[in-house]
Formats: structure tokens, sequence, C-alpha cells
């Protein structure tokens, strides 16, 4: 579109509409109370805006939608699955490719099988259900993010990057043998959803190639990440953004990705691979778990729609509103006063709920002070991203806070309207003409692992 418009209109018709009911402030109050105060366990009927997650939640193209029509269901050899593999070959220049249910299975897979006690991955970071993943092997990962990736403030353009000095210091002390993988996570979710560059790729690869060691991309919105480097980064600017990210699978030996995130579909998942061996050892796994090696988790149809998801996926006029839309919010927060992580990264917007609400110790969860609130005065669901995710107590049972109080806003993909946003911005400056709230949370139950799915709590009142 041409550039002199400053309005941010969808690159997109609505041609299917599915009604959201509209709640009170009175009923929503209720409703946050029956659900422990826990935005996870809100009936999704009762949530306007529902921001928690990028994760399977987008809306499906016209396209998508007729493939699935056309979807083969054969259990072996299904013409979907060709068109899956071709198109992914294609992106990836991996030859083998294995279909997934969804990320965290390709994830389960590989690392179980390349991982095990003694073992270590390093990583800029490793999404939860990674670490999880390699965890449970009985292997250490560790996150090698720069400082400066933790200030919140600092204007730089590659705040997902691996810090490269200290990835070759972790491999010589750990032992270059022991180290299983670099995971590079692209763009880095758990980091504020900030870009990872071509030359810090560049760089990880060659250091792996130094040491002889596996290099894997975690790359589920690796779309989104091409964007950044062709606006970003010096060199790429005439450059088409599929050919960004071809470049960047190329350093890969192994690819994983959630094709639930920039897949545009609901459910789906992909582990590619170079190596032979490897491969044959994933597809017996596969087969065990997964199912046979042509569809992995998934009906034709489900591939058929990946299939025509990663093409549509790095649309120029798509990624455009993509990246901008999810600014738009986050510039427009911070316009506002809200703390949040700066630059803006693709997917969501993350917001410093400690800085915002100062007052409120840590330890009574100022994040999710932040989800509630959102909640209960606009019908708008987040997730918190802090001490009720990360928090861990030490034999005292005093809570060891996590590192930071995020609460985060993920935009899913073609869903919501540019008014939807700015309603979420109106309801932030409700919040913020009223007065600041001073007391938090105290749990009522928990689970002995992943909390914050489950949890109950209870507002501390004085
Ligand atoms: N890797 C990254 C970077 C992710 O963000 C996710 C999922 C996964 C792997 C796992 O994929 O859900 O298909 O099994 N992230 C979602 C989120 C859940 O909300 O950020 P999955």
């Amino acid at each position: 579109m041409d550039e002199i418009m400053k309005t941010l209109a969808e690159p997109f018709r609505i041609k299917m509409v599915e009604p959201i009911r509209m709640t009170t402030g009175e009923y929503r109050k209720v409703a946050l109370a029956r659900a422990g105060y826990n935005p996870f366990l809100l009936s999704s009927d009762d949530v306007f805006i529902d921001l928690l997650t990028d994760s399977g939640t987008g809306a499906m193209s016209q396209a998508q939608w007729a493939g699935m029509m056309m979807g083969d269901e054969s259990y072996a050899g299904a013409r979907s699955w060709q068109a899956l593999e071709r198109e992914v070959r294609d992106l990836t220049g991996m030859p083998h490719v294995l279909p997934t249910h969804q990320g965290r299975a390709a994830e389960r897979i590989l690392y179980g099988l390349i991982g095990g006690p003694d073992k270590v991955f390093i990583s800029n970071t490793h999404f939860d259900t990674t670490r999880a993943n390699i965890e449970f092997t009985g292997a250490e990962a560790l996150d090698l993010m720069p400082a400066e990736a933790f200030d919140h403030t600092a204007d730089l353009p590659f705040k997902g990057n691996i810090d490269l000095d200290l990835a070759e210091k972790t491999i010589l002390e750990k032992g270059p043998h022991r180290i299983a993988a670099c995971v590079l996570t692209v763009t880095n979710n758990s980091s504020g959803g900030q870009p990872v560059s071509m030359a810090n790729a560049r760089g990880l690869r060659a250091l792996c190639d130094r040491y002889g060691i596996m290099l894997v991309i975690d790359g589920c919105r690796i779309a989104e990440n091409s964007y950044f480097v062709r606006h970003r980064e010096e060199g790429f600017a005439s450059r088409d953004y599929r050919s960004i990210a071809q470049e960047m699978l190329a350093m890969g030996d192994a690819f994983v990705m959630s094709a639930k995130k920039d897949g545009m579909v609901n459910m789906g998942g992909l582990l590619c691979l170079r190596d032979e061996d490897l491969s044959r050892k994933c597809i017996n796994q596969l087969i065990i778990s997964e199912g046979y090696t042509t569809y992995g988790g998934l009906s034709g149809r489900d591939m058929e729609a990946i299939a025509v998801g990663l093409r549509e996926v790095f649309d120029p006029d798509y990624l455009h509103y993509r990246i901008r839309s999810t600014a738009y919010l986050g510039e427009g927060l911070r316009s506002r006063g809200v703390p949040v992580i700066w630059p803006i990264g693709g997917h969501a917007v993350y917001i410093d709920a400690h800085r915002l609400f100062p007052e409120i110790p840590v330890h009574e969860y100022p994040g999710l002070v932040l989800a509630t609130q959102l909640y209960e005065r606009g019908g708008i669901r987040s997730v918190e991203v802090g001490s009720v995710m990360f928090g861990k107590y030490d034999a005292s049972g005093e809570l060891i806070p996590a590192r930071q109080e995020l609460v985060r806003l993920a935009i899913p993909r073609r869903v919501y309207t540019q008014s939807h946003i700015d309603f979420v911005l109106e309801v932030f400056e409700h919040m913020l003409r009223a007065p600041s709230p001073k007391r938090g949370f105290r749990i009522v139950y928990e689970p002995p692992f992943l909390r914050h799915f489950t949890a109950h709590f209870e507002p501390i009142v004085e």
C-alpha cells in the first residue's frame, strides 16, 4: 500500500464472523472469582479480547479452507503430505521432514534422542516446552542472552540474539563433547518476541562448526523474524522475506516448528533434519508416538492448510500488517506511560508489571494483578510471565521470585481489528486513571509443577 497512508488497514476482508459475547464488569468480577483469579481457568466465552497466546489462535484464509476440502486422508503417501513436504523442503533446504501434532512433539522426539544426563544445551532462550523436554532427559538447558537484552528500554534492533562470546566460553567450560546442541529460538519468544539477526545466526553457525556441535533452529516465528532482518539489518532491504528465512534456515542442522504460529494453522508441528541417521531414529520415535511418517499427528487437511499457510505468511502485505499492528498496540501503550519491553517484538507486547505497580510486592504477584485488572475492566485475557509462572520456593518456603514480572499481550494472527486494539488501549487508560492497586494475591491452591495453569488465588485485602 502507499507509504503515505498512516492508518494501518487490515489487508483482508472478513467473510465469516465469530460472534463475541459482551459481558458487564459485574459479570466479569464473578467469573474471575469463580476462576480462582487465574485467567487460564476462565471460560473463553467470558473473554472479549483473548490475548492469552498467538499459538493456534489465528484465522485461516480462504485458500487454506479451500485446501482443507482437498485434504487427502490416506494413511500412507497422501497427496496432502507430499504438498507439505515439498513446501517445507523448499523453505528449509532440509531433506528429511517429519510432521508432528505440534511443536513440543517435535521437541520431545529430537531432544529425547540427543539429550540425556550429562548433556548440555545452549540457547538464546529455551522456550518453556523446549526446556521441559530437555530437562526431562536429564540434560541441562542454559539460556545465554547478552546483558543488554535485559534492559527493557534499550533501543536495540536484535535483542533476541544469543551472546556468542558467552556461548563459546560455555562450550569450552562444559566441554564441546557434552554440548548436545545449540538451539536458536527465532524470534525469541521468552525475551519479548525479539528478533535474531542473520549475523548472529551466522556467528553461531561458525561456532558450531568450530566445535562440531549441532545447530537446531526453533523457528516457529521465522517469517516475523525475516521482517525484522529485512528492515533492520544492513544488506537485506531489497530481499524478499521468504529468501531471508531460507538463508537463516540453511544454517541449521535441524528445524523444529510449532506450525500454530507462522504456519498460520490451529494445530500442527514440524521436525526437519539434514542427517539421515538421526532422521531414521526420529522416524522410529514418530511412528511409536505420533503416527506414520506421512501424517505424524495430523489429518491430511491439516497438512494441506500448513502447506498453504507457510506460503501466505511471507506475503509482504500480511507481514507488514502483522508486525506493524503489534507495534501499534505497543507504541500506544508506551505513549500512555505503560512500561513495555522496547522495542516491540513480533507477536506480542510485554508489559513490566512491577514497574507499572511498584507498590505491589513481588510475592503478591503484580503481573497477576495487571492480568486480572485487564479482565475485570475490559474482558481482556493476557498471561502473567513472572513469579506465578517461574517463581520457586526456598527451603523455608519463601518465594524466590522470577527475574522479571511481565504480562504478555499476544496477538492472534488475522483475528482482531484495529478497533479491538483501540479498545484495549482505552481499557489501559481507564486503569491508569484509577488509583494504583497496592495489594496483590496469595495462592490458595497450587500443583507441584507448572502451577500457573491451574493455581487458585485470592485477593489480599486489608
Ligand atoms: N517454541 C517456541 C518458541 C514457542 O513459542 C512454542 C509455543 C513452542 C516451541 C511449542 O510449540 O505449543 O506447538 O507445542 N508457544 C506458545 C506460546 C504455547 O503461547 O508462546 P507448541
